[in-house]
Formats: C-alpha cells, structure tokens, sequence
C-alpha cells in the first residue's frame, strides 16, 4: 500500500450548482498539499462528467455509486460501464450496504459487477459489512468468508489490483447509525486482510466507512490498520473533507 485512500459516497446528495465551488474548494487545499493521498468521489451519475471535466487534471479519481454488469442491452433505467467510461468515470462502487439491504443486491450479482467492472480496467470499491445481528451472534466470521470466497473465487491478480474494500459495517452507516469503536472496526478489519490473502495470495488496501468525520478519523487511523476512510456526510462540505484527510494522515506519520 503506497497512499492513504480518502472516499466520498454522495448518495442523492449535492447539485450541479454546487460542483463548482466543492471542486474550486477541493483543488485549493489538494493543489497546496504536496504528495497529498489518494482521493476518490463517487457523486450522483448526473454529476459525473462535470466534476470530471473539472478534476480532469488532478489526481482525484471521479466514479459511480452503482452499475449495471452488462455491455448493453435491454435492461431499462439501468447504466453500463462503457456509458460510465464516456463520461470520464474512472472508479465505481459495488455493493454498498444500502444496495444490499434496500435493493435485494445478492452476491451473485456483486460478483458479477465485480468481474464487469475488474475486467474493465476500473477500480472498484467493493463494499462489506456485516448487520447488528450478525455482529451480535458472532455469525459475521462464516458470512464474511462465505462472501468473500464466492466473490473472488478464481478472480486473476489484474482484476484484484483493481479493488479496494471498504469496510462498513451496516449498523454505523448513516443518521441513525452507531459509531464503531477501534477494537470492533480492528477486529472485523484484520479478519478480512487474513480472508483476502489466504483466498487470493494478495493484499488489497482496506478502507472503514460509516459515520466518519473529524472526531474520529484520528482515532480510527491511529488505532486500527485500515489503509483510509470512505466517508458520506462529513465529507458533502470539500473542506470538513481535506480536513479529515489531513487529521488522518497526521496519525501515520512516523514521529
Ligand atoms: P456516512 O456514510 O459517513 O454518512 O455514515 C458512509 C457510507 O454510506 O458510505
């Protein structure tokens, strides 16, 4: 893992309106930071090809929340990656919890987004996170394994290299959502490394999710071995955002 990954999920959040101003507020800080991390933004489709147009020249990665696996085809209200692709999407998300538990999103079509999307050449954001219930039981170790072997199974390195998890477990997500806590988010965190690498020989970098914002990311960094954070709310202002970034990276700096 060379970088630090900091990502947004804006969900229905933001307009067209105000791209401009998150992308000028965004630049100002990013352009200032030398060798500043690795930053990824997944906003609603429709703002896409806008903030990548403005973000063309930075090295912050613009993608979709969500896609379909298919090329093409008749497959109404939904968006393939080569759509994606035209408006300069370079990143896309699979399976977040909402996707799962909102949408019916089983694994067999996560894995088939997956492959879609690895095959393609775009990274991708695969989403894990167990319920309370699963947490509370102690089941989440089988679910976890169960899923991660049916997703990766017989996938090649090229299309590993093109994954990042997130890690979110689905109780912390959102308004109504209950912070994790170091030892929870560690716990579940190196159980996935130790999965990843026994089903696949690889190390892919691991990011947490789920109500982080600028009074935690410290600790969270500082006390568990997550590779970055994927944040929704806190990061819908571009400079609560850098100064999560910042914050973070400040934990991880030899002293
Ligand atoms: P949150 O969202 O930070 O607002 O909890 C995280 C997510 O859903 O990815």
């Amino acid at each position: 893992m060379e970088n630090i990954i900091f990502g947004t999920n804006w969900k229905m959040s933001m307009s067209r309106a105000q791209v401009t101003s998150y992308v000028h507020d965004l630049r100002e800080e990013l352009d200032a930071w030398d060798g500043h991390p690795d930053v990824f933004i997944m906003p609603p489709y429709t703002l896409i090809q806008p903030m990548a147009k403005l973000l063309k020249d930075s090295r912050v990665l613009v993608g979709a929340q969500n896609f379909h696996w298919a090329q093409g085809g008749e497959f109404t209200g939904e968006i393939s990656i080569p759509l994606l692709l035209e408006t300069g999407a370079k990143i896309v998300m699979v399976g977040h919890s909402e996707r799962r538990h909102l949408f019916n999103e089983d694994t067999p079509e996560r894995r088939q987004k997956l492959t879609a999307s690895t095959t393609q050449g775009l990274r991708t954001v695969l989403c894990l996170g167990e319920s309370l219930e699963e947490r509370r039981s102690g089941s989440w170790i089988t679910s976890m394994k169960t899923e991660l072997h049916a997703l990766f199974e017989g996938f090649s390195a090229p299309q590993l290299k093109q994954i990042i998890i997130a890690y979110e477990p689905y109780w912390a997500i959102g308004v109504n959502g209950i912070p994790a806590s170091t030892p929870e988010i560690e716990e579940v965190v190196s159980t996935i490394r130790q999965l990843v690498s026994e089903f696949t020989q690889q190390t892919l970098p691991i990011l947490y999710g789920g109500s982080v914002d600028e009074a935690n990311c410290e600790r969270i960094m500082a006390e568990t071995s997550v590779e970055g954070l994927f944040v929704g709310r806190a990061a819908l202002d571009a400079k609560r955002f850098v100064s999560i970034m910042h914050r973070s990276v400040k934990e991880r700096q030899p002293t």
